[in-house]
């Protein structure tokens, strides 16, 4: 099957010209001004920009986490996710305590199976319990599996919280293999004296899980895990930095030349501290990890992100209804449900309000969403450009497309959207998984052969 996009404005991380792209099976063959090929489709993308497709590297599916699981599936999650042009997911595959880290991957690989996806996917493994999977020896294998990135939770005490010696022993492997360290920077010790003191005091509701996660937690965690990287010697990835102070952190090791890379997420950008307090119960929509922060934290990652002090915007896809999964904390905030439902709009709301806002150019938009992340997760070339040789993942975005967000028109399953209401202008109108058409309009049209990405990592081992 081949298909030529004709007529579109190709914009990548370091290109924005009119070309046509075209298509043969999975991949792109050709890049330029005029091809004059015949083709089986021909798409007419006059007037549309024409981008990678997005990789989301921070997702949670089917993830077993505060007594329940995220309501999507590879299947379900994937569909959301195309919607919005994403294109690759790299999801976190979360290790039970006393579980090898292989039996982890096992089991992550039987939901990828069980539920195919419609897009490529790939695996980074959360070690929670360094001995019981296997030791040092046994994450060096990593690579062998096709994950080469490993993330520590500092956070959640007594469910996936790490201890420092567990952190640094991680850091010292991953020194030695070139994988990358992610790691959920807060203090999760200080933040469970800070639990436990409201409780006392009578405090449920959801605002405080807000006041219990004061940004100096997430600072001191997230300086904390930059020196012990450099300690170790191996690269770090802040997940999710949501305030200030944390982003201070990163902004100072970058200026030393250290190799720390920051993310944050869409919902960081647009939700402030305010919606933990809304009425009866709708603040627990609300309730992820780090908790939405002040007007003034906003601000300062939207600089972070245009003066690349922030490397990459994703999701934290990590989708719990609010009708029965968040209920679990009705009376007691602790028990909610930690996580937002975000996959599908993480372009539409990057476009309006970060390239129509003034805030970055498209070409900083794709690098964001696309072309950081495959770069740094061991994707890159494959994935996060149109060139010849990727994977003919492409999104044919409309700019001038109008969308208001709404719980009823999304694709996951969760039953709630943090940015209901919210209206865009942009939005992909054709999206192409490995040369297949998945969404055409507003319709599914693609079936699910997402694969699983075996990475070989960005960087050669140091030893
Ligand atoms: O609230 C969040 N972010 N839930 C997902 C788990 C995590 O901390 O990333
Ligand atoms: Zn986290
Ligand atoms: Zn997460």
């Amino acid at each position: 099957m081949s298909t030529l996009v004709k007529g579109g404005r190709v914009v990548t991380a370091d290109d924005d010209r009119l070309a046509d792209v075209l298509v043969e099976g999975d991949v792109v063959v050709e890049v330029a001004h005029e091809i004059d090929a015949a083709a089986d489709r021909v798409i007419d993308a006059t007037g549309m920009y024409v981008l990678p497709g997005g990789v989301d590297p921070h997702t949670h599916m089917e993830m077993p986490f505060g007594g329940t699981t995220t309501c999507d599936d590879f299947t379900s999650g994937t569909v959301a996710a195309a919607f919005g042009g994403t294109t690759t997911i790299i999801d976190f595959c979360i290790q039970q305590r006393g579980q090898s880290f292989a039996d982890a991957l096992a089991t992550w690989h039987e939901k990828l199976t069980r539920c195919p996806p419609l897009v490529d996917v790939g695996f980074h493994l959360a070690v929670t319990d360094f001995e019981g999977g296997g030791g040092a020896d046994a994450l060096r294998e990593l690579p062998a599996h096709g994950v080469s990135s490993i993330k520590l939770f500092m956070a959640y005490k007594d469910a996936l919280m790490v201890d420092d010696r567990t952190l640094f022993r991680t850091m010292q492997v991953a020194a030695q293999t070139g994988a990358l360290v992610m790691v959920h920077a807060e203090n999760g010790d200080v933040i469970d004296v800070l639990i436990g003191e409201a409780l006392a005091a009578g405090n449920t509701d959801p605002v405080w899980h807000g006041r219990t996660r004061p940004v100096e937690t997430e600072a001191e965690a997230t300086q904390r895990a930059i020196h012990l990287a450099r300690v170790a010697g191996c690269r770090l990835y802040v997940v999710h930095v949501s305030c200030a102070p944390a982003l201070e952190a990163v902004a100072r090791a970058r200026a030393a030349g250290w190799d720390v890379r920051g993310e944050t997420c869409t919902h960081y950008l647009f939700v402030d501290d305010t919606a933990l307090a809304k009425p009866d119960f709708e603040g627990a929509k609300y309730v992820y990890t780090p908790p939405p922060r002040r007007p003034e934290d906003q601000e300062a990652l939207w600089e972070g992100l245009a003066d690349a002090t922030l490397s990459v915007v994703s999701s934290d896809h990590c989708a719990f209804r609010w009708a029965d999964q968040k209920a679990i904390g009705r009376d007691d905030f602790s028990k909610i449900p930690n996580g937002a439902p975000t996959i599908e709009h993480r372009l539409h709301m990057l476009h309006h309000h970060g390239v129509r806002g003034g805030r970055f150019a498209m070409s900083r938009l794709v690098e964001l969403f696309s072309t950081e992340p495959a770069r740094l997760f061991g994707l890159h070339p494959r994935k996060g450009t149109i060139a010849v040789g990727s994977d003919a993942d492409l999104v044919v975005f409309d700019p001038e497309r109008e969308q208001t967000i709404a719980a009823a028109r999304h694709h996951s399953r969760v039953d709630y959207n943090v940015f209901e209401g919210s209206t865009v202008r942009g939005a992909p109108v054709l999206v192409m998984a490995r040369g297949q058409v998945v969404v055409e309009g507003d319709q599914l049209v693609g079936s699910p052969r997402g694969e699983f990405l075996s990475r070989a990592g960005s960087h050669a081992a140091h030893v």
